[in-house]
């Protein structure tokens, strides 16, 4: 019985990793000894503080910018992991918008951007990841989407018909890399306080707080923990899954 997780020797990215629920987990992975690559679209100097803290603690860390909903920035930043590290053990796809409006009044921009930020991109990122790992017969690839992806939700149509989307992804892609050794999970984060709920939690932070059974929204790092233990040998039987942490919501 393993009783503490480590990731020495292992190559993670974790994409839109600077802020919000990414940056717990670059700093879970980091912190179990991975070698982490922090992807960020627009947030460099987060990005660049981050890297900066996480070295100065001793880890091995880099950030790299990339647009993961545009196919010549992915590859530019799989150009950089081969020739960082020349391996990818765990892929965290993270990054994710919301543009939330009511079906009547959802434009066509805002559809597109939710989609090719949270769907497109993680198609483009886990097409160059399983490269690297089927080469290696082993990997741990884990989608951030979202209980809207199961259960819908009000003014989310692009969101949650994206997410949904990202379920399905997953479970195809595990059908497909699970004989090559190589897991592939969905985690669902339920209101989770980050700079992304941030208006709605203050608008209707109460209105949302009676639909959740624990009576609380949830911490970054209790959305960490779980992608930790996915990224881990622990979870080497389990793939194709779709975990929500969400303080019971999706079952009440
Ligand atoms: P956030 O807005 O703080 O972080 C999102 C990150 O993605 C940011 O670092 C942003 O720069 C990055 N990003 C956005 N577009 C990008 C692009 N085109 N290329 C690369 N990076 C890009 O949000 P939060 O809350 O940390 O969300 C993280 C993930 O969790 C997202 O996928 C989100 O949809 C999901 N989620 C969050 C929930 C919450 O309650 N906070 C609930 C359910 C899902």
């Amino acid at each position: 019985m393993q009783s503490e997780i480590k990731l020495s020797g292992k190559t993670a990215l974790v994409t839109g990793g600077a802020r919000g629920i990414g940056e717990a987990i670059s700093r879970t992975l980091g912190a179990c000894g991975a070698k982490v690559v922090i992807n960020f679209n627009k947030s460099g100097e987060r990005a660049e503080k981050l890297r900066d803290e996480l070295r100065s603690q001793g880890l091995e860390t880099e950030i790299f910018q990339a647009d993961v909903s545009q196919p010549d920035q992915v590859d530019a930043l799989f150009q950089f992991i081969r020739s960082y590290s020349g391996r990818l053990d765990i892929l965290v796809n993270n990054a994710g918008v919301i543009r939330d409006s009511l079906l009547l009044a959802m434009n066509v921009a805002d559809w597109e951007k939710v989609h090719d930020v949270n769907l497109k991109g993680a198609f483009l990122t886990t097409r160059m990841a399983a490269e690297l790992m089927v080469s290696r017969h082993c990997g741990k690839m884990i989608n951030i989407a979202s209980v809207s992806g199961i259960r819908g939700g009000r003014g989310q149509t692009n969101y949650a018909s994206a997410k949904g989307g990202l379920i399905s992804f997953t479970r195809a892609c595990a059908i497909e890399l699970a004989p090559k050794g190589i897991q592939v999970n969905a985690v669902l984060p339920g209101f989770i306080q980050t700079e992304m709920t941030t208006r709605a939690m203050r608008r209707a932070g109460e209105v949302l707080l009676d639909r959740i059974p624990a009576r609380r929204f949830g911490t970054p790092q209790e959305v960490a923990n779980l992608v930790l233990f996915l990224a881990s040998e622990l979870s080497d039987y389990i793939t194709g899954q779709a975990f929500p942490v969400d303080g019971g919501l999706s079952v009440s």
